[in-house]
């Protein structure tokens, strides 16, 4: 449904995409992961036929991104970071006017006006200005927008950075809605549980390139095998614990400074942790925690950046699932201990 060869972009000396190619099955959702600066919007406006890539080429259902724009805006709906919708109008007004736009008859904008309402859970706030929504009621509405075209394939650049823990539980429903009811859907993130939570297959962006893809459990295992974590008690300790493990376990100990962690990749549980255990209690460091668990991607971003704790964007505050809502929790082991 989406395929992408080769898609380069400079803004001046700025490489925001270095050759990225890509592609998303009909039916399945991908999820453009990386940090703040990585790519990922700007990768999303050049599918969205909002900016003109400068080498390379993306095709939407065949249909290519430049040189038939028009009709690619016909099967898209894109849903941004930063809400987009009138705040002088009503929840209802903005959809109309969004299905106007489309250029459906009056009739019909209203009607799917209604239906989007009801889909998002906004039926009874649909009357209601803009001004009195929640974030998280305009984010669905932002959303909404972008269904009223009944898109073919449906685009979100960070559909929950900014929202409040719960707006963002409520979301995750909705775009699980989407996913059964067989939508294509691109949607970038920072945020691995979202990654792992939503998306078939992860595509991970760093400095314009992709550095991985794969789904969600392919990238744990290239980690390969458990991870051996140490939980210092002062992150002044971290950089100690990474020199006493270093040449333990099947790779080289990796930082992360805001969750006080270091992870170790290990083909040998044990006899792992063993060593861990004896290395630490001689050397006096103190630690709070020290176990073996299955990888998970934030290990696998980790790995593949290289980089300490500032590499990833967690949702915070620390999050307990809500009774009756879906659970937060992707994975047991998709969340550190003490990040
Ligand atoms: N319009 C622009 N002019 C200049 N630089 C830009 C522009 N848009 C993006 N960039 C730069 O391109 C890089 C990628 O940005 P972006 O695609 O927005 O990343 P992300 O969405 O992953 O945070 C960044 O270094 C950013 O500063
Ligand atoms: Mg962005």
């Amino acid at each position: 449904m989406i395929k992408a060869e080769g898609v380069e972009k400079a803004f001046g000396s700025t490489r925001a995409l270095a050759g990225v190619d890509l592609t998303v099955d009909s039916g399945t959702v991908l999820a453009l992961l990386g940090r703040n600066g990585a790519g990922k919007t700007t990768f999303v406006r050049i599918l969205a036929t909002l900016l003109a890539p400068d080498a390379g080429r993306i095709q939407v259902a065949g249909v290519d991104v430049v040189h038939d724009a028009k009709t690619v805006r016909s099967l898209i709906g894109l849903a941004g970071q930063f809400a987009a919708v009138d705040e002088t109008l009503s929840g209802r007004e903005n959809l109309v006017l969004v299905g106007r736009l489309y250029g459906l008859p009056r009739r019909e904008a209203r009607a799917r006006a209604s239906e989007v309402l009801e889909r998002l859970g906004l039926g009874d706030a649909g009357d209601r200005l803009v001004r009195t929504y929640s974030g998280g009621m305009r984010r669905r509405l932002d959303l909404g927008a972008s269904l009223v075209g009944r898109p073919l394939v449906l685009i979100m650049d960070e559909p929950s950075t900014g929202l409040d823990p719960r707006s963002r539980i409520e979301l995750w429903s909705l775009i699980d809605d989407f996913i059964k009811a067989g939508t294509t859907l691109l949607l970038t993130t920072q945020y691995l549980e979202e990654a792992d939570r939503l998306a078939d297959r992860v595509a991970v962006i760093e400095r314009g390139r992709l550095i991985a893809a794969g789904t969600p459990d392919d990238l744990k295992q290239r980690i390969g095998g458990d991870v051996l974590e140490v939980r210092a008690t002062s992150a002044s300790d971290v950089e100690r614990l990474v020199n006493l493990l270093t040449g333990l376990g099947a790779g080289l100990p990796v930082a992360d400074m805001r969750a006080q962690c270091v992870t170790l990749p290990t083909s040998e549980r044990v006899q792992t942790l063993l060593a861990a255990a004896r290395r630490i209690e001689e050397s006096g460091i103190p630690v709070a925690d020290l176990g073996v668990r299955r990888p998970s991607l934030d290990d696998v971003f980790l790995t593949l950046t290289g980089a300490g704790g500032a590499a990833t964007k967690r949702p915070e505050p620390r999050l307990r699932p809500v009774p009756g809502e879906p659970s937060l929790e992707p994975a047991p082991n998709a969340r550190r201990v003490g990040s």
